[in-house]
């Protein structure tokens, strides 16, 4: 897995007079079975999230409100992605490190993810990351 499988996925927007609609459907806009939605909200300014990665979790991150950063970094390479509006989604594949900062006032952060929450899908040790990573 490595950073370019991760991409910003340009959702269906319904406009018209009365506001926007988006919708993301499953094994359609992603290649994934939703099993769990979860958000951040009520950041204090300055504040980083993330700062892991997963070893089979894929995941589409969504700004509801407001803009956030996302680094990507899958031990090689790394990109950093704006996130400002709701009908794009970032698409992260497993086995990429990633960390969540510069979220703006107010800012919402949805995550649609494949499975549902289990500590043992965690990397939280960079280092340990790195050695699992390339040891293949
Ligand atoms: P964490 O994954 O570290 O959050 P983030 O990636 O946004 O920085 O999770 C923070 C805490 O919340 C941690 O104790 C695990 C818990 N948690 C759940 O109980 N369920 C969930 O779906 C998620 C994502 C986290």
């Amino acid at each position: 897995m490595n950073i370019d499988l991760c991409k910003v996925i340009n959702l269906p927007k319904v406009q018209d007079s009365r506001g926007n609609l988006t919708f993301v459907e499953s094994n359609n806009h992603i290649s994934f079975d939703i099993q769990r939605v979860y958000y951040l909200y009520d950041v204090p300014g300055g504040s980083a999230r993330g700062g892991h990665a997963h070893k089979d979790l894929h995941q589409l991150i969504i700004a509801m409100s407001g803009s956030f950063d996302v680094v990507l970094d899958d031990g090689k390479n790394k990109k950093t992605i704006h996130l400002a509006r709701s009908y794009y989604g970032l698409y992260i594949c497993p086995m990429i490190w990633r960390e969540l900062d510069n979220f703006s006032s107010g800012s919402v952060c949805m995550v649609l993810a494949s499975n549902k929450y289990d500590e043992d899908d965690y990397y939280r040790d960079y280092a340990e990351f790195m050695r699992v990573r390339w040891q293949a």
